[in-house]
């Protein structure tokens, strides 16, 4: 079966981790935060992806490539950017059987398998899966009738409508029958949460509900981080994790407080403490008497002897100078470089 996953977005809640790279290629725990996606994917039987992009193509294709563990990864673009819908409408030529649609920031243990179950025994044109959230005005609010007809999709309700709430969300994974975009005019924009899908409404939409399920939206930095410490924790697993990558090396004194992990050929100096719940990337080097905790540091960053680093996300190749403090959810963009004594503190 095939899915197609929407990467086209900008990633602007990311910003500025996403100012050189496209959302889909953000590292999460150090690896693509697409490629968990695709793990996700091909663990319920899924054999081909088409990636629906739109924003930094080359660097996206450069990263995903063209296959991911036996699957074939194809790619469909879009000049410029046609909406959640007209990007369906565009990958319409892929689209000739029951097909996954997915929004391409999405880490979950959804059951994808038990999902296509229950959109092949209701007949369904369109399935939506759906999973509570409390305050839930980021998202699409989906109310359903008892046997999981669509009654109503509201796209991000005003926070006074929802605030407090526990509502039934859009979980960003769709199971579609082709026919469906016969409403949709090819090169249009369109949103589906909007125009669409309230016009599928009485017309065979489902919505497939799952509770006790790992879920997030990665599109924000406070999701992002709560994501990585999350996988961290174990509370959302990942085959293969690397702990501590290759040709990692601790100076005399230093230490690495579980859970933390570090990517291959990173340096940690002598006394220095990582951790706990940090992540760093590849070739990062970190000085002399240094700590480190709850950080997450793409590859190359450098940070000099005598720092402070806490709560924290730097993209690649951020410089820190000795003796600085950076904490308070502080996020920098890449090749930031931050001179000796620098005090930084976002919140
Ligand atoms: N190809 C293409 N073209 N992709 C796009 C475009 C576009 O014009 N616009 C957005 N996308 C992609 C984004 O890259 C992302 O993967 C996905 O579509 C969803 O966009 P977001 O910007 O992340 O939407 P959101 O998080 O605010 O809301 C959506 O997701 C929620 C669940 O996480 C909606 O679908 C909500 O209803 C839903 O609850
Ligand atoms: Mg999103």
């Amino acid at each position: 079966m095939r899915a197609i996953v929407l990467v086209g977005g900008e990633g602007t809640r990311l910003r500025p981790l996403t100012l050189h790279v496209p959302k889909a290629v953000v590292p999460v725990v150090n690896r693509p935060m697409m490629f968990l996606i695709l793990s996700w994917l091909k663990s319920h039987g899924i054999s081909e992806v088409i990636l629906s992009a739109c924003y930094k193509t080359d660097i996206l294709k450069k990263v995903i490539g063209r296959s991911f563990q036996g699957m074939k990864i194809d790619y469909i673009y879009e000049k410029s950017p046609l909406g959640t819908g007209g990007a369906v409408k565009r990958a319409e030529q892929f689209i000739d059987g029951t097909t996954v649609v997915m929004n391409g920031d999405i880490l979950t243990s959804l059951d994808l398998s038990a999902m296509l179950k229950f959109h092949r025994e209701k007949r369904s044109g369109a399935t939506i899966a759906l999973t509570p959230v409390s305050n839930p005005s980021a998202y699409g609010v989906v109310e359903t009738a008892r046997g999981g007809s669509v009654l109503r999709f509201l796209e991000k309700p005003s926070p006074e409508e929802v605030a407090g709430k526990v509502l039934n969300i859009n979980a960003g994974v769709y199971i579609i029958e082709p026919g469906m975009l016969a409403l949709m005019k090819d090169g249009k924009v369109y949103s589906i949460e909007r125009d669409i899908f309230p016009k599928f409404i009485g017309d065979g939409f489902f919505g497939f509900v799952s509770r006790n399920i790992y879920w997030m939206d990665l599109g924000t930095v406070a999701k992002y981080s709560k994501a990585c410490r999350d996988i961290l924790e174990g509370s959302y697993k990942i085959k293969g994790l690397e702990v501590i990558g290759k040709n990692v090396k601790l100076g005399r004194g230093a230490r690495v407080v579980k859970p933390s992990v570090l990517g291959s050929g990173t340096y940690v100096g002598e006394n220095s403490r990582i951790g706990e719940l940090s992540v760093l990337g590849k070739n990062c080097a970190i000085g002399k008497n240094c700590v480190v905790e709850r950080a997450i540091l793409w590859d190359n960053v450098k940070i000099g002897d005598n720092c402070v680093i806490s709560d924290c996300v730097f993209a690649g190749g951020v410089k820190v100078g000795a003796s600085s403090s950076v904490s308070g959810e502080t996020v920098l963009g890449e090749g930031t470089v931050l001179a000796p004594y620098s005090r930084l503190r976002s919140k």
